[in-house]
């Protein structure tokens, strides 16, 4: 059966791996690698293909960046050339990325059998362009993979047949134990010069960065911070931008807070797994830091992912609590809490049970 595989922006990349090599070693099963060109710098795409062991796409869109409505349109024109032409048994898109809401609609719209990977996670945010394309696919999408009970939840409430729904896990974690020897050799933090005790600070969510005001606020929240947790900075090439048109990249850098370019995956998931807490606004960093049992503040109202609070080691925080919080959250020993269920780097396995379950039916 041929699949074809839908990576797009740099949080796909970990979430494609995992399946791709398993679909590569299954006998009946062969995968094709799309990369729509969503993210297209070194640091955000080859060098995470790299780490990941994938190889060139079989096919490369090209698309870049956009309005979202330039973005999702030209990956909808170059990808149902594709899909017309090689037709596959199954399509599977991954996340939330315009790219993954491009692909679904072509691909359900030539009725080829549609899988949404990461379905059913819901902020309740429409302000968050990432949750319209939640909605939307999981509304096309044939079959339904969800990362936790949450998402079953989500979607039997918004109306889906149970028959859509399988709850395989969450395949991030499947990444890092495909790469977690790498990882352990990576030393990042002292490559960087990192003392002992340090924080891992990443933003990149319009909501956080697009206005001067918010971005600000966040600077100076994070030099409070500096003042009792040194922090690193891997900046987003957005950030990147709004951060230099306000002058706050240097204000960062005489706080003492040390600035990074955008890490491959390998790299930056050595310097997490040695962190002492993570500030974010990620949605992949706040599963990755409840996997490795790691505080994370998370800069949002809302989080499409719970159960990494409910289970794991996330708060919701904003300029103004997230000191306090911080220090609340290292006062408090180690959580000693489980992971949550099918976050054990077994969800790729499980989906190609599926897969093989549905192609049968
Ligand atoms: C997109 C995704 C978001 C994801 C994020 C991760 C959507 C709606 N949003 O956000 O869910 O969390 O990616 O990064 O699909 N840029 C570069 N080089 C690149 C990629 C982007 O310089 O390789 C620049 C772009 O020109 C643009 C800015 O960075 O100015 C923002 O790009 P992007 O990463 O796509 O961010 P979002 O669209 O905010």
């Amino acid at each position: 059966k041929r699949v074809h595989l839908i990576a797009a922006a740099r949080p796909n990349f970990m979430k494609v791996a995992p399946l791709w090599h398993a679909l590569t070693a299954a006998p009946d099963f062969q995968p094709v690698l799309i990369h729509t060109g969503q993210h297209y710098d070194a640091n955000m795409s080859d060098a995470i293909f790299a780490d990941l062991s994938l190889p060139q796409p079989d096919h490369h869109l090209g698309v870049g960046s956009g309005s979202h409505a330039e973005q999702t349109g030209n990956v909808m024109i170059a990808y149902e050339k594709i899909a017309i032409a090689e037709r596959p048994d199954w399509l599977v898109i991954v996340g939330d990325v315009n790219s993954t809401l491009a692909c679904g609609l072509v691909g359900t719209k030539l009725r080829i059998p549609t899988v949404h990977l990461e379905a059913g996670l819901r902020s309740r945010d429409r302000d968050m362009p990432e949750e319209i394309n939640r909605l939307a696919v999981d509304a096309i999408a044939d079959v339904l993979w969800t990362p936790s009970p949450d998402g079953d939840e989500n979607l039997l409430s918004e109306g889906c047949s149970p028959a859509r729904i399988t709850n395989v896990g969450n395949i991030m974690m499947d990444s890092f134990e495909l790469v977690r020897p790498k990882i352990e050799a990576a030393a990042e933090p002292a490559a960087l010069g990192l003392p002992e005790r340090y924080g891992v600070v990443t933003l990149h969510r319009p909501s956080n960065v697009d206005t001067p005001e918010a971005l600000t606020a966040l600077v100076e929240a994070l030099l409070a911070v500096q003042a009792t947790l040194p922090l690193v900075f891997p900046v987003h090439p957005r950030t990147a931008q709004r951060l230099a048109a306000a002058g706050l990249d240097a204000r960062l850098e005489q706080g003492g807070v040390k600035l990074a370019g955008p890490l491959p995956y390998v790299r930056f998931m050595s310097l997490v797994a040695g962190a002492t807490a993570a500030i974010t606004d990620s949605g992949g960093i706040q599963e990755e830091t409840t996997y490795l049992g790691i505080p994370c503040l998370t800069l949002r109202e809302n989080t499409e992912r719970p159960i990494t609070i409910t289970q794991g080691t996330n708060r919701l925080v904003n300029a103004s609590t997230l000191l306090e919080a911080l220090t609340e959250a290292l006062a408090q020993p180690r959580s000693e809490r489980a992971r949550p269920a099918n976050w054990d780097g077994k969800t790729a396995q499980r989906c190609i049970d599926d897969l093989r379950r549905r192609g049968s039916d």
